[in-house]
């Protein structure tokens, strides 16, 4: 039997059994076997979930990219590592072998390193889905340095909070991205954000559009002419298992973003492992993962977790819309794609397309669907189902976090059955359990409760940078002893678990976790607004939208409504990005409060959601008569 590669039902359950048995030998067994090591661990695993405190492999030493890239030289250096699709069509596909992936990584590597960067640095990226996305973390590896990827999606302030937080001096971009039929001006952005981030002293800057930009003197510098003169090997740096390997920023309910602290020995091991299970991955296949480099799945589940597998990995730089609602059956045709991993929103706004769209395409490639993100609903289940996997390739719903690094709940495809709308079981070595309000496990199966882990796995965030107070108060202070998701789930009569959503002020849009709190503050930042709250309701592509509930200054109410929902939006595009703009903008009176001054989220969450039949309990409310007026104006 081999713990690393899971191929039928009972064997899943002998391994999941060993590796709770005793978590410890079971991955170090994994470690062992499967990864290039400098140096020997002392201990697997020290924890304690109260400070917290969690070590894997202590004592071990590594480079996470000669596990990615090296290792793979000799055997497969001729095949391809990545294959980049572009925005266009007409722009031809790159097949990036390993050997070539390698020479590329080092050149950034030893750019990164003439530019000062040295070990511990942190380097933000902010670039689209290009090959040097990829290329340049891998570099930020290869010499110790911690990468911090912010989507390039993301407005400026989002970009300058993140820069200033984790203390970068230097930030990669390019000139401009594609998207869709879209230039999008992302030198721009950086230039505005930087006015904000005295700490940077370094720009370099990739081309793409071509599109004219401003470069600043001393401060900015075009890549392609460095990586030119570039040496084209470069030594790693040898770093410790619980060296941060990444830092990534993800919404928290409250306040900034917080940055979650990855480090390199189990986060490989984890997401390597995940990646081979989860995705039966082969040799020969072709897996395409469609989400963007900027999110946790880009970094786990395109880079990190292929990589360390030798795998053929996608990387694609448009739209699902663009040319037309065809374009990721066309890819999946082309590149004769066997592992297809996407979002259910993307599945929900494909199914609502003329089916002609993906029967045009030859599909039979394909062997294991995968989704994640949030929820996905039965009709979108059954939609990829049919007609993308034509009821022969198992879906993997595939539940987990930026803080979990990897997933941790899935079905095994070929060995697990699938139920619709369930991620089924969890992953050798991960325990969930299920806890009512006053923090009782609930034991038993056909109940539901609050998900939270029992013991750390190898991938699991280690901290929030500089804040590990903020670390140990979201995430396990609210249940003793265990980590909290902040989801809710319920286990059916197998064990089967279903993921419910959120159980705290985090709305996940268009599978993006957006925090209540930052949209609010953004909001409040406009002149005419005295107060306002976010919450989110059912929509049928995105999942869910935002619905603000916005109370105007006595200055603000005579203005044009119309003009203040703009504005409003804007404001959000301008703090946040464009993903966070509100559906729904109700004006009120006042918003339902408790004696101590909290906003009643859930009294609002069901008038957006248009169930005002059972408000529940409203007797604690300190003003049960704005209700009434807030209902009858509701949109
Ligand atoms: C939600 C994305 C239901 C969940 C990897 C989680 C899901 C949050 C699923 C994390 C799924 C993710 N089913 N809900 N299969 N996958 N979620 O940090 O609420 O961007 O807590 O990580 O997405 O989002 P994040």
């Amino acid at each position: 039997m081999s713990n690393y590669h899971i191929k039928h039902l009972e064997e899943y359950f002998q391994v999941y059994r060993k590796s709770v048995r005793n978590p410890e030998s079971f991955w170090e067994e994994v470690a062992e076997e499967h990864f290039h090591w400098r140096k020997r661990w002392n201990s697997v695993l020290e924890w304690d979930f109260t400070t917290p405190e969690i070590k894997w492999f202590d004592g071990a030493e590594l480079n996470i990219t000669e596990n990615c890239i090296d290792r793979h030289l000799r055997i497969r250096g001729d095949k391809t590592a990545i294959i980049f699709e572009p925005n266009d069509p007409k722009e031809a596909a790159e097949h990036i072998t390993y050997t070539q992936l390698h020479e590329r990584v080092c050149k950034f590597a030893n750019v990164l390193k003439d530019q000062g960067v040295k070990k511990g640095d942190r380097v933000v990226v902010y670039l689209p889905m290009i090959p040097e996305l990829a290329i340049s973390i891998l570099a930020c590896a290869r010499i110790g340095a911690v990468h911090s990827v912010v989507f390039a999606g993301f407005s400026s302030t989002a970009l300058a909070t993140r820069i200033n937080d984790c203390g970068a001096k230097i930030v990669l971009t390019s000139d401009g991205s594609y998207r869709g039929n879209k230039t999008i001006d992302l030198k721009g952005i950086v230039d505005d954000a930087l006015e904000q981030c005295p700490g940077v002293d370094t720009v370099l800057v990739k081309k793409r559009t071509g599109e004219k930009v401003e470069m600043k003197a001393g401060r900015d510098q075009w890549i392609e002419p460095l990586l030119d003169k570039a040496y084209s090997d470069c030594v790693p740096e040898i770093v410790d298992a619980e060296h941060p390997l990444f830092i990534l920023y993800t919404s928290g309910s409250t306040g900034r973003p917080k940055g979650m602290v990855h480090t390199t020995g189990g986060y490989m091991v984890y997401t390597a492992y995940t990646f081979k299970n989860v995705f039966q991955y082969r040799e020969e296949d072709v897996y395409w993962c469609t989400a963007d480099i900027g999110w946790i799945t880009g970094h786990s589940y395109i880079v990190y977790g292929p990589l360390a597998n030798g795998a053929t990995t996608v990387m694609f730089e448009g739209v699902p819309s663009y040319p037309d609602h065809g374009r990721f059956w066309e890819v999946v045709e082309k590149h004769k794609v066997t592992q297809f991993y996407t979002a259910p929103t993307a599945i929900r706004a494909l199914a609502k397309k003329d089916l002609d769209f993906v029967t045009k395409y030859d599909l039979s490639s394909l062997k294991v669907l995968g989704t994640v993100g949030e929820p996905i609903n039965e009709e979108a289940w059954h939609w990829y189902n049919d007609h993308v996997g034509n009821k022969k390739c198992p879906i993997v719903d595939t539940w987990w976090q930026t803080e979990t690094g990897g997933i941790l709940i899935s079905p095994i495809p070929f060995s697990t059955p699938t139920k619709p709308t369930y991620a089924t079981l969890p992953m050798p070595g991960i325990q969930p359990a299920l806890m009512d309000e006053n923090g009782k496990e609930i034991k038993g199966n056909q109940v539901d409760g609050r998900l939270c882990i029992k013991f750390p796995w190898p991938s699991i965030a280690r901290t929030i940078w500089g804040d590990h107070k903020r670390y140990r108060d979201t995430y396990f202070a609210a249940f003793e002893g265990m980590y909290f998701t902040g989801d809710g789930a319920l286990r059916d009569e197998v064990g089967y678990y279903r993921i419910t959503g959120r159980v705290d002020d985090v709305i996940i849009v268009s599978g993006h976790n957006l925090g209540t709190a930052p949209i609010e503050d953004a909001i409040n930042e406009h002149p005419a607004v005295a107060e306002s709250a976010i919450v989110g309701f059912p929509h049928d592509i995105k999942g869910n939208a935002l619905y603000g509930f916005v109370i105007l200054k006595e200055t603000g109410e005579g203005r044009n409504r119309e003009n203040l929902e703009k504005e409003i939006n804007q404001l959000i595009t301008e703090h946040i990005g464009p993903i966070a703009k509100l559906d729904k903008i109700q004006f009120v009176e006042g918003l339902p409060k408790t004696r101590s001054g909290k906003i009643m989220r859930r009294i609002l969450r069901k008038i957006a959601s248009k169930d005002t039949d059972n408000l529940g309990d409203t007797s604690t409310l300190l003003n049960p008569e704005v209700v009434e007026g807030i209902i009858k104006e509701s949109k």
